[in-house]
């Protein structure tokens, strides 16, 4: 197979069947069968990748977490780029973040009690409404329906009213999955190990094959992939995707062609601070927004508390391989080893 040509299994014939069942028999080669992709995987190519997405705005924007992480009954305390920072539900049910100290005696506002929009510390009751006062002023805060987003004070970063969303499908056409993982790493090695495509086939054969990059349709701020999503050794689903990076924080996948076109998978990087041994703790949270216009996925759409756990454990697993990238990747720029 040529490295610029699509694999034979694309695209799905539009017999009659075929077009309802989006499975193609694609078997996995072995990997002495396989094409080697690390002369495509240039250093070089990844940084310049890296590099522009490091160029823009994130207004100060990070992720906190999934939508479902906070409720309205309790707050919930987490830190971001170093901060402590509590996070609860007004009357309304929108997102409240602030400091999350108490400026009473420092307690961590975390579990605190919430009724009717208002937190009560836990320690003596001081209660935070989302308008803050003379010693507590909230951050700007946002649920976007999956995530939850918070704005932060950051060098180099100009505030901006809200954070870049990436495109996606309609979420009530959609069943979205988020996962959340802590890795000892930067956010640029979680970025610089999506804009590594090239390393799917080989480094993930249980989810990946024929992965190929269109590098006629590709350039420095988006990449353009043929891959088939395998399901098991002899069936896959092929698809083509793209990725890009949105903020210096996000690179997202978009099925652009085949089944579930317009689904996206975004993954956020949010550094949280440093270990005790001084090492930057990131926390990856990976969205998965799957979507099809077939009629088939408005039952799956009913089914999704049971689809939801089978795109967590794919995910997860994904990223058990891609942390241990990550984090070797910032291993070796620690020790000034990093190729390239
Ligand atoms: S520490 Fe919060 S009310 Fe005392
Ligand atoms: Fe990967």
């Amino acid at each position: 197979m040529s490295l610029r040509t699509r694999p034979s299994a694309l695209p799905v014939p539009a017999t009659d069947w075929r077009s309802r069942i989006p499975i193609s028999r694609v078997p996995q080669p072995r990997e002495d069968r396989m094409t080697a992709t690390w002369r495509l995987a240039r250093p070089a190519r990844i940084a310049g990748a890296l590099a522009l997405s490091q160029t823009q705005n994130s207004g100060g924007w990070f992720v906190a977490g999934a939508s479902g992480d906070v409720g309205r009954t309790e707050s919930v305390a987490r830190t971001i780029a170093g901060r402590e920072v509590v996070f609860w539900r007004n009357a309304s049910g929108e997102l409240v973040a602030g400091p999350g100290a108490c400026p009473h005696l420092g307690a961590l506002m975390d579990r605190c009690p919430v009724m009717e929009g208002t937190m009560y510390c836990r320690w003596h009751g001081l209660a935070f409404s989302e308008r803050g006062d003379t010693t507590w002023s909230p951050y700007a805060a946002l649920d976007d329906g999956v995530l939850l987003w918070v704005r932060l004070p950051t060098a180099g970063e100009e505030p901006t009213a809200a954070p870049s969303l990436p495109e996606r499908p309609p979420l009530t056409a959609s069943v979205a999955a988020v996962i959340s993982e802590p890795g000892l790493c930067e956010p640029q090695d979680v970025i610089a190990n999506r804009l590594d495509p090239w390393h799917g086939s080989w480094f993930h054969p249980y989810a990946f094959s024929h992965l190929v990059v269109d590098d006629a349709a590709s350039d420095e701020s988006k990449l353009v992939v043929d891959v088939t999503f395998r399901l098991s050794r002899t069936w896959g689903v092929p698809v083509r995707a793209e990725f890009t990076c949105p903020d210096t924080r996000t690179i997202t996948m978009q099925i652009t062609e085949g089944e579930g076109a317009g689904s996206v998978v975004e993954t956020h990087a949010t550094p949280l601070g440093v270990d005790a041994e001084g090492r930057p703790l990131t926390m990856i949270t990976e969205a998965t927004i799957a979507y099809s216009d077939r009629p088939g996925f408005r039952v799956a759409r009913w089914m999704s508390p049971l689809l939801k756990p089978g795109i967590k454990r794919t995910a997860k697993r994904l990223w058990v391989d891609d942390l241990d990238y990550a984090e070797r990747r910032y291993a070796l720029r620690r020790r000034g080893e990093f190729p390239g």
